[in-house]
């Protein structure tokens, strides 16, 4: 145990100090609202383009940082909707999407900022496998205060704001409470784009085989959905345990962190110690509700462990 993974912060982020906690200007009536106005824009505009164009455009994508990491039209189009969308809604809220943001201009400030991954899941959409969605965060002072994610394919709609609970398809979600132990958990793992040997990636090969062998933490198992978002989702309402990755962005995590976190889930970095970290820490480790506090700790650390 003496390598941690490394992501160079490559996209945002001036780290202004949060002189005042901002999400206090928001009331949680108000976060509410923007919630509902997510939904609707999600269930209503986004949703049915997302549906309708997955698995059309295989030998229609593009490149971006490698043959792994892929985009299409589609992606940018919705994006430009969101965009728009939220802009005439909310003109005095930042934006900041995937496939726009400036690296080394863009940057996350204290002002409240949309956080927005048109389609979370780009190569489930282009395979036609069933995991892709929107995800739409807003985050205040750097602090994740809204979110939603929608999954149009398997009808799988989930939001929450600060103060006001999460819900999966309009249900309070409510993990019922069990044990959490990490030897009894299923935990999602993620590959990422990022596959040459070398650092991170031979890092993230040994820590899954220390969680899953029998001479480590011989876990109950590992799942890929293969979108941050809904991986996210599946902690926050306790049909996963927890969720490991480096290498994904502010915009694949902040909507799921906030729901994951009203449901009584916590959210701590990939790397051992890092108890507290910033939305852009591309690192991250979450954790299920439904069990005390001082479980949720004693499993951190016991992860922890495990990477190589
Ligand atoms: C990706 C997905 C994937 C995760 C990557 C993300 P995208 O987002 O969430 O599961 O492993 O780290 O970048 O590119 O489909 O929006």
């Amino acid at each position: 145990t003496t390598s941690t993974l490394y992501y160079p912060i490559k996209l945002l982020i001036k780290h202004t100090p949060i002189v005042e906690t901002m999400s206090e200007a928001l009331s949680s009536q108000e976060l509410k609202e923007i919630e509902n106005n997510l939904v609707r824009l999600a269930k209503d505009e986004i949703g049915p383009v997302l549906k309708s164009k997955s698995g059309t455009q295989f030998g229609q994508f593009d490149d971006k940082a490698n043959q792994v990491d892929l985009v299409t039209v589609i992606d940018k189009k919705v994006e430009s909707i969101i965009n728009k969308r939220l802009t005439s809604l909310y003109p005095d809220f930042e934006f900041i999407g995937e496939e726009t943001f400036k690296p080394g201009l863009t940057s996350i400030t204290n002002s409240p900022t949309f956080i927005v991954d048109p389609i979370d899941g780009t190569t489930n959409f282009i395979h036609g496998y069933p995991y892709s969605c929107v995800s739409m965060g807003l985050a205040v002072g750097g602090e994740p205060v809204v979110g939603v994610v929608y999954n149009p394919h398997l009808n799988m709609m989930f939001h929450a704001s600060k103060g006001n609970g999460s819900f999966f398809n309009d249900e309070l979600i409510h993990v019922t409470k069990r044990s959490l132990t990490l030897q009894q958990s299923v935990i999602a793992l993620e590959s990422g784009a990022e596959r040459s040997p070398g650092s991170n990636f031979d890092i993230k090969m040994e820590t899954y085989k220390n969680l899953l062998s029998d001479k480590g933490g011989y876990i109950h198992g590992s799942r890929s959905a293969g979108s941050a978002a809904m991986n996210m989702c599946y902690v926050a309402n306790g049909m996963l345990d927890a969720y490991w990755e480096g290498g994904c962005w502010a915009w694949d995590v902040c909507a799921g962190w906030c729901i994951l976190k009203e449901s009584g889930g916590i959210v701590v970095g990939g790397n051992k110690d890092e108890w507290d970290i910033p939305v852009d820490r591309r690192c991250y480790l979450a954790v299920r509700g439904g069990c005390e506090k001082s479980e949720q700790q004693y499993f951190v650390k016991s992860f922890w462990s495990h990477v190589a």
